[in-house]
Protein backbone atom coordinates (compact mmCIF):
# COMPACT_ATOMS: atom_id res chain seq x y z
CA UNK A 1 0.00 0.00 0.00
CA UNK A 2 1.09 3.35 -0.78
CA UNK A 3 -0.66 5.88 0.49
CA UNK A 4 0.01 9.55 -0.63
CA UNK A 5 -2.35 12.81 0.45
CA UNK A 6 -1.60 17.01 0.53
CA UNK A 7 -3.33 19.65 1.75
CA UNK A 8 -3.18 23.50 1.18
CA UNK A 9 -1.03 25.28 3.91
CA UNK A 10 -3.58 27.73 5.48
CA UNK A 11 -3.21 29.39 9.12
CA UNK A 12 -4.84 29.65 12.40
CA UNK A 13 -5.86 25.57 12.48
CA UNK A 14 -8.57 24.89 14.59
CA UNK A 15 -10.29 21.67 15.56
CA UNK A 16 -11.78 21.36 12.33
CA UNK A 17 -8.44 21.05 10.67
CA UNK A 18 -7.96 18.91 13.17
CA UNK A 19 -10.61 16.60 13.26
CA UNK A 20 -11.21 16.65 9.14
CA UNK A 21 -8.09 15.55 7.64
CA UNK A 22 -5.03 15.89 10.10
CA UNK A 23 -6.56 12.78 11.93
CA UNK A 24 -7.20 10.91 9.39
CA UNK A 25 -3.70 11.00 8.38
CA UNK A 26 -2.63 9.87 11.60
CA UNK A 27 -4.90 7.13 11.62
CA UNK A 28 -3.81 5.84 8.07
CA UNK A 29 -0.12 5.93 8.93
CA UNK A 30 -0.30 4.02 11.97
CA UNK A 31 -2.31 1.20 9.83
CA UNK A 32 -0.23 1.82 7.07
CA UNK A 33 3.18 1.78 8.14
CA UNK A 34 2.36 -1.10 10.46
CA UNK A 35 1.58 -3.38 7.82
CA UNK A 36 4.28 -2.54 5.62
CA UNK A 37 2.84 0.28 3.82
CA UNK A 38 4.30 3.85 3.20
CA UNK A 39 2.46 7.00 3.36
CA UNK A 40 3.43 10.00 1.61
CA UNK A 41 2.01 13.27 3.42
CA UNK A 42 2.73 17.16 1.47
CA UNK A 43 1.80 20.88 1.84
CA UNK A 44 0.42 21.46 -1.10
CA UNK A 45 2.31 24.92 -1.42
CA UNK A 46 2.67 24.74 -5.11
CA UNK A 47 -1.39 24.67 -5.71
CA UNK A 48 -1.85 27.71 -3.53
CA UNK A 49 -0.33 30.10 -5.78
CA UNK A 50 -3.31 28.95 -7.81
CA UNK A 51 -4.79 31.70 -6.18
CA UNK A 52 -4.08 35.47 -5.12
CA UNK A 53 -2.14 35.22 -2.74
CA UNK A 54 0.79 36.63 0.09
CA UNK A 55 3.85 35.35 -0.54
CA UNK A 56 5.22 35.59 3.53
CA UNK A 57 2.22 34.08 4.83
CA UNK A 58 2.44 31.56 2.28
CA UNK A 59 5.89 30.78 3.74
CA UNK A 60 4.28 30.51 7.39
CA UNK A 61 1.57 28.81 6.58
CA UNK A 62 3.63 26.10 5.28
CA UNK A 63 5.90 25.96 8.49
CA UNK A 64 2.71 26.18 11.00
CA UNK A 65 0.67 23.43 9.07
CA UNK A 66 4.08 21.10 9.69
CA UNK A 67 3.89 22.28 13.00
CA UNK A 68 -0.29 21.47 13.20
CA UNK A 69 0.91 17.91 11.46
CA UNK A 70 3.93 16.79 13.47
CA UNK A 71 1.59 17.91 16.63
CA UNK A 72 -1.26 16.08 16.04
CA UNK A 73 0.53 12.92 15.24
CA UNK A 74 2.25 12.76 12.06
CA UNK A 75 5.93 11.07 12.46
CA UNK A 76 8.36 12.52 10.00
CA UNK A 77 10.41 9.41 10.84
CA UNK A 78 7.57 6.55 9.84
CA UNK A 79 5.68 8.75 7.07
CA UNK A 80 7.31 11.05 3.82
CA UNK A 81 6.55 14.66 5.41
CA UNK A 82 7.43 17.32 2.59
CA UNK A 83 6.38 20.40 0.82
CA UNK A 84 5.92 20.04 -2.49
CA UNK A 85 8.55 23.33 -3.64
CA UNK A 86 11.34 21.37 -2.75
CA UNK A 87 10.43 18.42 -4.68
CA UNK A 88 10.44 19.76 -8.24
CA UNK A 89 9.38 16.28 -10.09
CA UNK A 90 5.60 16.89 -9.49
CA UNK A 91 5.95 20.47 -10.99
CA UNK A 92 8.18 18.24 -13.90
CA UNK A 93 5.38 15.49 -14.21
CA UNK A 94 2.54 18.14 -14.24
CA UNK A 95 3.96 19.41 -17.56
CA UNK A 96 4.13 16.09 -18.83
CA UNK A 97 0.80 15.54 -18.49
CA UNK A 98 -0.59 18.28 -19.87
CA UNK A 99 -0.02 16.49 -22.94
CA UNK A 100 -2.36 13.87 -21.66
CA UNK A 101 -5.34 15.91 -19.99
CA UNK A 102 -8.09 17.36 -22.05
CA UNK A 103 -9.58 20.60 -21.89
CA UNK A 104 -12.52 19.02 -21.88
CA UNK A 105 -11.43 17.15 -18.86
CA UNK A 106 -10.94 20.04 -16.82
CA UNK A 107 -13.72 21.94 -18.35
CA UNK A 108 -16.22 19.51 -16.50
CA UNK A 109 -14.34 20.12 -12.65
CA UNK A 110 -16.78 21.92 -10.13
CA UNK A 111 -13.82 23.15 -8.28
CA UNK A 112 -12.59 24.87 -10.72
CA UNK A 113 -16.48 26.40 -12.13
CA UNK A 114 -16.71 27.21 -8.05
CA UNK A 115 -13.42 28.82 -7.55
CA UNK A 116 -13.47 30.71 -11.04
CA UNK A 117 -16.93 31.83 -10.25
CA UNK A 118 -18.10 33.86 -13.37
CA UNK A 119 -14.75 35.72 -14.32
CA UNK A 120 -13.23 32.78 -16.51
CA UNK A 121 -11.43 35.17 -18.19
CA UNK A 122 -9.63 37.03 -14.95
CA UNK A 123 -8.47 33.11 -13.60
CA UNK A 124 -5.54 32.03 -13.49
CA UNK A 125 -3.85 29.07 -15.32
CA UNK A 126 -3.10 27.14 -12.29
CA UNK A 127 -6.58 27.06 -11.29
CA UNK A 128 -7.42 25.19 -14.10
CA UNK A 129 -4.76 23.17 -14.42
CA UNK A 130 -5.12 22.53 -10.47
CA UNK A 131 -6.10 19.54 -10.98
CA UNK A 132 -3.44 18.31 -13.33
CA UNK A 133 -0.95 19.30 -10.70
CA UNK A 134 -2.87 16.58 -8.21
CA UNK A 135 -2.80 13.98 -10.59
CA UNK A 136 1.02 14.71 -10.59
CA UNK A 137 1.16 14.47 -6.86
CA UNK A 138 -0.15 11.08 -6.77
CA UNK A 139 0.57 9.12 -10.00
CA UNK A 140 4.91 10.68 -9.09
CA UNK A 141 4.37 7.71 -6.44
CA UNK A 142 2.65 4.87 -7.77
CA UNK A 143 0.56 5.31 -5.23
CA UNK A 144 -2.22 2.88 -4.44
CA UNK A 145 -4.62 4.94 -1.96
CA UNK A 146 -5.38 8.94 -1.51
CA UNK A 147 -7.76 9.77 1.34
CA UNK A 148 -9.30 12.94 0.73
CA UNK A 149 -12.61 14.86 1.40
CA UNK A 150 -15.68 13.83 -0.61
CA UNK A 151 -15.18 17.06 -2.34
CA UNK A 152 -11.79 15.82 -3.90
CA UNK A 153 -13.12 12.67 -5.53
CA UNK A 154 -13.60 14.31 -8.61
CA UNK A 155 -9.71 15.43 -8.65
CA UNK A 156 -9.18 12.14 -8.20
CA UNK A 157 -11.28 10.37 -11.15
CA UNK A 158 -9.50 13.03 -12.81
CA UNK A 159 -6.27 11.19 -11.91
CA UNK A 160 -7.07 7.96 -12.73
CA UNK A 161 -8.33 9.26 -16.02
CA UNK A 162 -5.10 10.59 -17.17
CA UNK A 163 -3.13 7.30 -15.97
CA UNK A 164 -5.31 5.16 -17.79
CA UNK A 165 -4.71 7.49 -21.00
CA UNK A 166 -0.98 7.51 -20.59
CA UNK A 167 -0.59 4.28 -19.93
CA UNK A 168 -3.29 3.76 -23.03
CA UNK A 169 -1.36 5.95 -25.42
CA UNK A 170 2.87 5.30 -24.48
CA UNK A 171 2.95 2.10 -22.49
CA UNK A 172 2.21 -1.82 -23.17
CA UNK A 173 -0.21 -3.43 -21.10
CA UNK A 174 2.27 -5.19 -19.59
CA UNK A 175 4.18 -2.30 -18.41
CA UNK A 176 2.16 0.50 -17.63
CA UNK A 177 3.78 3.66 -16.32
CA UNK A 178 1.27 4.67 -13.80
CA UNK A 179 -0.85 2.63 -11.01
CA UNK A 180 -4.54 3.71 -11.11
CA UNK A 181 -5.01 5.47 -7.96
CA UNK A 182 -8.21 4.20 -5.59
CA UNK A 183 -9.37 7.49 -3.15
CA UNK A 184 -9.93 6.60 0.48
CA UNK A 185 -13.20 8.59 1.44
CA UNK A 186 -13.31 8.51 5.41
CA UNK A 187 -17.21 7.57 6.29
CA UNK A 188 -17.94 9.78 9.42
CA UNK A 189 -15.72 12.98 7.49
CA UNK A 190 -16.51 15.03 10.96
CA UNK A 191 -17.95 18.22 9.39
CA UNK A 192 -17.23 20.53 12.66
CA UNK A 193 -19.36 23.54 12.88
CA UNK A 194 -18.82 26.88 14.11
CA UNK A 195 -19.62 27.42 18.13
CA UNK A 196 -21.36 30.42 16.80
CA UNK A 197 -23.98 29.29 14.44
CA UNK A 198 -24.64 25.30 13.93
CA UNK A 199 -24.72 25.89 10.28
CA UNK A 200 -21.81 27.58 9.05
CA UNK A 201 -18.45 25.35 8.86
CA UNK A 202 -15.99 26.29 11.93
CA UNK A 203 -13.53 28.50 9.55
CA UNK A 204 -10.41 30.38 10.16
CA UNK A 205 -12.35 33.17 8.25
CA UNK A 206 -14.86 33.69 10.37
CA UNK A 207 -14.35 36.83 12.56
CA UNK A 208 -15.72 35.87 15.51
CA UNK A 209 -12.58 33.87 17.61
CA UNK A 210 -15.86 32.65 19.62
CA UNK A 211 -16.99 30.61 17.00
CA UNK A 212 -13.73 28.10 16.82
CA UNK A 213 -11.73 26.21 18.93
CA UNK A 214 -7.70 26.70 17.63
CA UNK A 215 -4.57 24.81 18.30
CA UNK A 216 -3.14 27.28 20.12
CA UNK A 217 -5.71 27.98 22.20
CA UNK A 218 -5.23 27.07 25.90
CA UNK A 219 -7.70 24.83 28.51
CA UNK A 220 -9.29 28.10 30.20
CA UNK A 221 -9.45 29.90 26.52
CA UNK A 222 -11.53 26.59 25.21
CA UNK A 223 -13.71 26.06 28.45
CA UNK A 224 -14.66 29.54 28.01
CA UNK A 225 -15.42 29.23 24.06
CA UNK A 226 -17.51 25.98 24.91
CA UNK A 227 -19.10 27.70 27.82
CA UNK A 228 -20.52 30.36 25.61
CA UNK A 229 -21.38 28.29 22.68
CA UNK A 230 -24.95 28.57 21.40
CA UNK A 231 -27.56 26.33 21.97
CA UNK A 232 -30.94 25.88 22.64
CA UNK A 233 -33.23 25.92 25.67
CA UNK A 234 -34.02 22.24 25.29
CA UNK A 235 -32.67 19.60 27.29
CA UNK A 236 -30.74 17.26 25.10
CA UNK A 237 -32.68 14.48 23.20
CA UNK A 238 -32.08 10.61 24.36
CA UNK A 239 -31.08 9.77 20.93
CA UNK A 240 -30.41 11.08 17.53
CA UNK A 241 -33.52 11.59 16.06
CA UNK A 242 -33.95 13.79 18.71
CA UNK A 243 -31.10 16.38 17.02
CA UNK A 244 -32.86 16.72 13.47
CA UNK A 245 -33.15 20.86 13.95
CA UNK A 246 -30.84 21.64 16.25
CA UNK A 247 -27.80 22.22 14.53
CA UNK A 248 -26.12 24.01 17.51
CA UNK A 249 -26.66 20.65 20.00
CA UNK A 250 -26.18 18.26 16.63
CA UNK A 251 -22.24 20.21 16.38
CA UNK A 252 -21.63 19.81 19.87
CA UNK A 253 -22.70 15.98 20.68
CA UNK A 254 -21.21 15.20 17.23
CA UNK A 255 -17.80 17.04 18.58
CA UNK A 256 -18.13 14.76 21.50
CA UNK A 257 -18.77 11.76 19.52
CA UNK A 258 -15.59 12.07 17.36
CA UNK A 259 -13.48 13.18 20.02
CA UNK A 260 -14.42 10.51 22.77
CA UNK A 261 -14.99 7.89 19.99
CA UNK A 262 -18.71 7.12 20.88
CA UNK A 263 -21.16 7.07 18.33
CA UNK A 264 -23.99 9.65 18.42
CA UNK A 265 -26.54 7.54 20.44
CA UNK A 266 -23.97 6.49 22.88
CA UNK A 267 -23.40 9.85 23.99
CA UNK A 268 -26.79 11.08 24.07
CA UNK A 269 -27.56 7.45 26.21
CA UNK A 270 -25.34 9.50 28.78
CA UNK A 271 -26.79 12.89 28.32
CA UNK A 272 -30.17 12.89 27.02
CA UNK A 273 -32.39 14.32 29.20
CA UNK A 274 -29.93 16.68 30.33
CA UNK A 275 -29.21 20.19 29.83
CA UNK A 276 -26.11 21.86 28.33
CA UNK A 277 -25.14 23.24 31.62
CA UNK A 278 -24.18 19.30 32.69
CA UNK A 279 -22.87 18.64 28.63
CA UNK A 280 -20.83 21.77 27.98
CA UNK A 281 -18.30 20.81 31.07
CA UNK A 282 -18.06 17.33 30.42
CA UNK A 283 -17.52 18.83 26.67
CA UNK A 284 -14.54 21.31 27.67
CA UNK A 285 -13.03 18.71 29.92
CA UNK A 286 -13.04 15.88 26.71
CA UNK A 287 -11.89 18.78 24.35
CA UNK A 288 -9.07 19.53 27.06
CA UNK A 289 -7.81 16.50 27.71
CA UNK A 290 -7.53 15.31 23.72
CA UNK A 291 -6.00 19.12 22.47
CA UNK A 292 -3.45 20.11 25.41
CA UNK A 293 -1.09 17.50 24.12
CA UNK A 294 -1.43 18.72 20.76
CA UNK A 295 -1.68 22.59 22.03
CA UNK A 296 1.63 21.86 23.91
CA UNK A 297 3.96 20.33 21.36
CA UNK A 298 2.49 22.95 18.54
CA UNK A 299 3.16 25.93 20.36
CA UNK A 300 6.86 24.89 20.90
CA UNK A 301 7.16 23.55 17.62
CA UNK A 302 5.85 26.72 15.66
CA UNK A 303 8.28 28.49 16.75
CA UNK A 304 11.71 26.10 16.28
CA UNK A 305 11.82 27.36 12.58
CA UNK A 306 15.00 24.94 12.00
CA UNK A 307 13.41 21.91 13.49
CA UNK A 308 10.79 22.64 10.57
CA UNK A 309 12.92 23.17 7.85
CA UNK A 310 14.83 20.57 8.78
CA UNK A 311 11.67 18.03 8.64
CA UNK A 312 11.07 19.60 5.35
CA UNK A 313 13.99 19.28 3.88
CA UNK A 314 14.91 15.46 4.98
CA UNK A 315 11.38 14.52 4.11
CA UNK A 316 11.68 16.08 0.29
CA UNK A 317 15.06 14.10 -0.25
CA UNK A 318 13.27 11.03 0.56
CA UNK A 319 10.56 12.07 -1.39
CA UNK A 320 12.96 13.16 -4.24
CA UNK A 321 14.25 9.44 -4.68
CA UNK A 322 11.28 7.96 -4.33
CA UNK A 323 10.05 10.12 -7.66
CA UNK A 324 12.96 10.05 -9.76
CA UNK A 325 12.14 6.52 -11.81
CA UNK A 326 8.75 7.58 -12.44
CA UNK A 327 9.41 10.49 -14.12
CA UNK A 328 12.12 8.57 -15.92
CA UNK A 329 10.01 6.48 -17.09
CA UNK A 330 7.33 9.37 -18.57
CA UNK A 331 10.41 11.16 -20.12
CA UNK A 332 11.58 8.52 -22.05
CA UNK A 333 7.84 7.26 -22.55
CA UNK A 334 6.95 10.15 -24.53
CA UNK A 335 10.30 10.02 -26.50
CA UNK A 336 12.08 13.09 -24.72
CA UNK A 337 15.89 12.47 -24.75
CA UNK A 338 16.96 12.65 -21.60
CA UNK A 339 20.61 11.85 -22.70
N1 LIG B 1 -6.67 19.65 -3.67
C1 LIG B 1 -6.54 19.08 -2.34
C2 LIG B 1 -7.45 19.86 -1.38
O1 LIG B 1 -7.69 21.02 -1.59
C3 LIG B 1 -5.13 19.12 -1.84
C4 LIG B 1 -4.26 18.24 -2.68
C5 LIG B 1 -3.31 18.64 -3.57
C6 LIG B 1 -4.26 16.83 -2.68
N2 LIG B 1 -2.71 17.58 -4.13
C7 LIG B 1 -3.26 16.44 -3.64
C8 LIG B 1 -5.00 15.84 -2.02
C9 LIG B 1 -3.01 15.11 -3.91
C10 LIG B 1 -4.74 14.52 -2.30
C11 LIG B 1 -3.75 14.15 -3.24
O2 LIG B 1 -7.87 19.29 -0.40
Amino acid sequence: MRVVSGIQPTGNLHLGNYLGAIRNWVRMQDEVSSGGGQCLFFLADLHAISMPHVPAELAANTREMVAALVACGVDPDRSILFNQAQVPQHSELQWLLNGTARMGWLNRMTQWKDKAGKNREGASIALFTYPVLQAADVLLYQATHVPVGEDQKQHLELARDIAQKFNNDFASEQAPVFTLPDPIIPPEAARIMSLRDGSAKMSKSDPSDMSRINLTDDADTIMQKVKKAKTDPEPLPSDKAGLEGRPEAANLVGIYAVLSGMTVDAVLADFGGEGFGKFKPALGDLLVSKLAPINARFIELRQDRAALDAILHQGAAKARALAVPTLERTYEALGLVRG
